[in-house]
């Protein structure tokens, strides 16, 4: 709906840049959440194209308490709420194809810290705002690969792993948050061509962001704890 609020992480290339630029097509105001605002060219570009106000660049590294603080600071003295919040950045830091020998064990950790301590900290951070808002929505950019009843390879461990423990953290928000009115759902996005998602990806970051859009819109409280694919359905996604 035209004037909603959404703060999405991530923003600086990829599947985020492409949801902030759709979301602000649709008249939504967009605070986009990245590491190096200096680095943004694409998304400058994005803001420079859109209507005037409509995307702010904001600095947030989503492992960082400091700058996840600020943001949410920063975010609280522009605006009074936000009404959806798009839990977006993650890395894949592994190749992929590594044995269990020949994986690098700090992958986890690093997965761990972005794909899933990042979600709770800057959840936690915007809850205030959220609360404030009159139908609050979180979006945790979860995967297939976090599915563990599908899961039929070695491939993407730590990867893998930090997405099927967002699945958990999401329901366990969805329970807390509930009682709230905030609503949290896990949501795939397709295979897109990014640089987690590869060249050979089916999916443009536009064709992606144009449904995943079109699904935050519509999503209702009986989605809370829901893992849905990009279209809004439960039973593409199995957990
Ligand atoms: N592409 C796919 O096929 C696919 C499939 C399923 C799920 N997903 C999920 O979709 C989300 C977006 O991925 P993508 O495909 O668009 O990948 P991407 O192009 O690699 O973008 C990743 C984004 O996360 C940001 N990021 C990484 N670490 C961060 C941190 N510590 N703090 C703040 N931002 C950080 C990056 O910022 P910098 O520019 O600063 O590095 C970048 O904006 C991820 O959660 C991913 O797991 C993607």
């Amino acid at each position: 709906m035209e004037g909603t609020t959404v703060m999405i992480t991530g923003a600086s290339r990829g599947i985020g840049l492409a949801l902030a630029s759709e979301l602000a097509r649709r008249g939504w105001r967009v605070m986009a959440g990245v590491r190096d605002p200096a680095g943004v060219h694409g998304l400058l570009a994005a803001a420079q194209s859109a209507a005037p106000g409509s995307i702010e660049i904001i600095p947030l590294d989503v492992c960082c308490d400091r700058s996840v603080r600020s943001a949410a600071e920063e975010t609280a003295r522009q605006w009074r709420a936000i009404d959806v919040l798009v839990n977006n950045a993650g890395v894949f830091p592994e190749e992929g194809n590594e044995t269990l020998e020949e994986l690098p064990l700090e992958c986890f950790a690093e997965a761990f810290a972005v794909n899933v301590v990042g979600v709770a900290r800057v959840t936690r951070a915007f809850l205030p705002l959220l609360t404030a808002a009159p139908y609050p929505r979180v979006v945790n950019m979860s995967s297939r690969a976090g599915s563990v009843s599908q899961k039929e390879d070695s491939r993407y461990y730590c990867y893998s792993v930090s997405k099927a423990a967002l699945n958990m953290l999401t329901r366990a928000m969805a329970a807390e948050l509930r009682p709230r009115g905030i609503t949290v759902v896990a949501i795939s996005p397709g295979w897109v061509k990014t640089e987690i998602g590869g060249p050979k990806a089916p999916l443009t970051v536009a064709e992606s962001a144009l449904s995943l859009a079109t699904t935050i819109d519509r999503m209702k409280p009986g989605d809370a704890g829901q893992f849905l694919d990009r279209h809004g359905n439960r039973e593409n996604t199995a957990w």
